[in-house]
């Protein structure tokens, strides 16, 4: 999925409304896979802000897989942002690939995926990362000596069998209403387009930038 064709794309080519691509995902996929060309540190790297208490709150997560249905990324379902996405699933994420000058701006409601793309997910894991969806308990105050401690006992308990995907772990997924691709332009006349979704159409046009 996150692995299209190459295209060849300038770094400051210009942008106009005629070449976008209609559909917001397949151009989500194209500048994706330019960054992933370009080897941008870390492109899957996504800011992820919820809301609690009309608080904003960020931090990085991995994208995991996108399609028309949205963006997945996989964290515990106990942690502090799993909190505050189940008081309020508005979120946001953010890419950032300085390489190409590029940013896009997604915006839409988080859903959980379904345990069977979480259980597929967690398989294609490392068992050290199996063992340490266990044994940390995201979000919560603890010392590296009981974490260490809880990485043995995980280990102990699930030597010689596979380990099971937890049922505090697992993915969810942003469902866009909004995207703005941004390119770095000279002289500060960087494009903005904005794809907004209305009544299940995707409306796009221009903004200052
Ligand atoms: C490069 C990078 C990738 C990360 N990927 C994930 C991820 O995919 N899932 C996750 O839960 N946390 C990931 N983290 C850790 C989160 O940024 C964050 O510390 C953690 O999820 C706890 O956030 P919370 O307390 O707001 O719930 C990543 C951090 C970095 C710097």
């Amino acid at each position: 999925m996150l692995n299209a064709e190459r295209m060849d794309y300038q770094k400051n080519e210009g942008l106009d409304l005629g070449n976008l691509i209609k559909n917001p995902f397949e151009q989500f996929e194209h500048w994706f896979q330019f960054a992933v060309d370009a080897d941008a540190f870390y492109a899957n790297a996504m800011t992820l802000s919820t809301v609690q208490n009309e608080k904003p709150k960020s931090r990085i997560v991995l994208l995991k897989d996108v399609d028309e249905r949205g963006f997945s990324f996989f964290t515990n379902y106990t942690s502090a942002k799993s909190q505050e996405i189940v008081e309020n699933k508005n979120a946001s994420l953010l890419f950032f690939w300085k390489e190409i000058e590029r940013q896009i701006r997604i915006e839409g409601v988080l859903e959980k995926v379904s345990a069977k793309a979480s259980d597929e997910y967690f398989k294609t894991r490392p068992r050290e990362s199996q063992i340490g969806a266990w044994a940390s308990p995201q979000s919560s105050p603890v010392t590296r000596a009981e974490l260490i401690e809880r990485v043995e006992e995980f280990t102990k308990k699930f030597e010689a069998q596979e380990v099971p995907r937890p049922d505090f772990w697992g993915g969810y997924r942003l469902i866009p209403t909004y995207f703005e691709f941004w390119q770095g332009r000279p002289g500060r006349l960087h494009d903005r387009f904005v794809y907004e979704n209305k009544n299940g159409e995707w409306k796009i046009f221009q903004v200052a930038p």
